[in-house]
């Protein structure tokens, strides 16, 4: 919305409403985060804006948006930049987070060299980017506790010409981070506790690590966003399943807490009757998420259920008779092809790939090249070859991501 184009104050406030209202459904921070930089970016008609969020003394880099130099809606390996920046009052995120008070700039070159932050300018000497408005806003949730810092770029009013932010996004997207904040915080504190769900999956299996499960999670909702796009999938309706997939993804192994240490932990090749016991980690899994009605549940379930069932068959668990629930269940035939739910079909490649592309006390991590043949000489027996096919065509993303979530060094 331009200078010109005010929008009435009952029609801005109603904007907000939705649209905080829109932002509390979402579950997952990333997906939270890219709802919350959109909205305000389509508000105040920005280019582009980033997102950081406060870890310790520091800002992480997030989150990020650039209308000029990313396409819309597709795989982004930007989003996965891993750099963080002190809390002071040198560089301009920096001051937003130490003062909590917005900062309005109309042309990054020309600050007053009297304040006490300056424009880092490699980011445009690098992209060819030229940032000149921001709208710096510290995002502050409950308690006054300082979540992070949103800043958008470039405001353009009607003819698509860059200028300063209009006084109405100076005013509203403060009121709106205030609520964002809140979701922000809401969504850091479900991955969380997903994380520490699966921490105790790992104290059994050791290659179940936080860093893995994060991977799995950031590599299925990107598979899928690119797989979903392919297809005319709305961005809506795009938005809201990746919300649910990256977090069912993350808690793919979690029955693992059922199987015995004498076979997670065996050193050895597994005999038939350990690896038929182990098969049950699937359905353990599965007996977690019973909540028919919420969605998160039914795609955890499936996950859970089917990630090591195999396009041709062969795989496992198969057909559960009478169900997953019952006592005396049992594995049947296995299922193939679009029987097997998408999201465990996605899930398969991404936790397949992970295994290949990282250490286990038998092998060291396998080159681009050779995780790559595996998974396409495999495509169209073990995985859906659509599905491999997005993998590849990302793979720059999946590379991005893999470098971001890494093993934490064990002491
Ligand atoms: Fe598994
Ligand atoms: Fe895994």
């Amino acid at each position: 919305m331009g200078d010109e184009q005010f929008l009435s104050q009952d029609s801005a406030v109603l904007t907000i409403l939705k649209t905080s209202e829109e932002v509390n459904q979402l579950k997952d921070v990333d997906t939270i985060l890219d709802k919350i930089l959109y909205e305000s970016r389509k508000f105040a008609n920005a280019d582009a804006g980033s997102i950081f969020l406060v870890e310790k003394d520091r800002l992480i880099f997030s989150y990020v948006q650039n209308d000029t130099l990313f396409k819309k809606e597709t795989a982004n390996a930007a989003l996965y930049q891993n750099f963080g920046i002190p809390i002071n009052e040198q560089s301009i995120v920096g001051y937003v987070a130490k003062t909590r008070q917005s900062l309005v700039i109309d042309d990054a070159y020309e600050l007053d060299p009297i304040l006490p932050f300056s424009f880092n300018k490699s980011f445009d000497e690098k992209s060819g980017f030229r940032t000149t408005s921001m709208l710096t806003i510290p995002l502050i949730a409950q308690e006054s506790r300082l979540v992070g810092v949103m800043q958008l770029i470039n405001a353009k009013n009607d003819m698509g010409k860059v200028g300063p932010f209009s006084s109405e996004a100076k005013i509203y997207i403060p009121l709106f981070c205030n609520n964002a904040s809140v979701a922000i915080e809401r969504g850091i504190m479900n991955r969380e506790l997903i994380l520490r769900m699966m921490q105790m999956a790992e104290l059994r299996d050791p290659t179940e690590t936080g860093a893995h499960v994060q991977r799995v999670g950031a590599y299925c909702a990107e598979i899928y966003g690119t797989w979903a796009s392919r297809r005319g999938h709305s961005a809506k309706e795009i938005k809201r399943a990746r919300d649910n997939l990256r977090l069912a993804a993350m808690m793919h192994d979690v029955g693992k807490v059922g199987i015995s240490d004498s076979i997670l932990k065996k050193p050895a090749k597994l005999t038939d009757e350990e690896f038929d016991a182990m098969k049950w980690h699937t359905v353990y899994g599965a007996r977690l998420f019973k909540n028919e009605t919420s969605e998160l549940d039914r795609m955890s379930r499936e996950i859970a259920l089917c990630h090591h069932e195999k396009w041709q068959g062969r795989g496992y668990p198969g057909v559960v008779t009478p169900d997953v629930w019952s006592d005396d269940a049992k594995l049947g035939e296995p299922i193939n092809g679009e029987d097997i739910p998408l999201a465990a079909r996605i899930c398969a490649v991404a936790d397949v790939y992970d295994a290949l592309a990282s250490p286990r006390s038998y092998k060291d991590p396998f080159p681009d090249e050779k995780c790559l043949g595996i998974l396409e000489s495999d495509a169209g027996t073990h995985f859906d070859p659509e599905i491999v096919e997005v993998f590849v065509e990302i793979f720059d993303v999946i590379k991005a991501i893999r470098d971001k979530y890494v093993e934490a060094t064990k002491k």
